[in-house]
């Protein structure tokens, strides 16, 4: 939780992302997804629900671009 907000983080590769957990869709659960790369883009996660998927790193909707998620900073010696 931060700031009263749930918080998905991921480990990938040695460094730590965080994000909002709640998809903007429908409110799936993105600690939930499944972590993929993307083509042009970073790690992303995929909602459980429907599938939209979301950057790690900036939190934006790959396919609907519209559509983001917070993002917050996590400290590389967190990790
Ligand atoms: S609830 Fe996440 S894509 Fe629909």
């Amino acid at each position: 939780m931060v700031n009263g907000q749930r918080v998905a983080v991921f480990t990938i590769e040695g460094r730590a992302y965080a994000i909002g957990d709640r998809c903007p869709h429908r409110g799936g659960p993105l600690s939930r997804g499944t972590v993929e790369q993307a083509p042009g883009s970073g790690p992303a996660v995929r909602c459980p629900i429907h599938g939209w998927l979301f950057d790690l790193e900036t939190g934006r909707c790959l396919n609907q671009p519209a559509a983001s998620v917070p993002v917050c900073d996590v400290p590389r010696e967190t990790v």
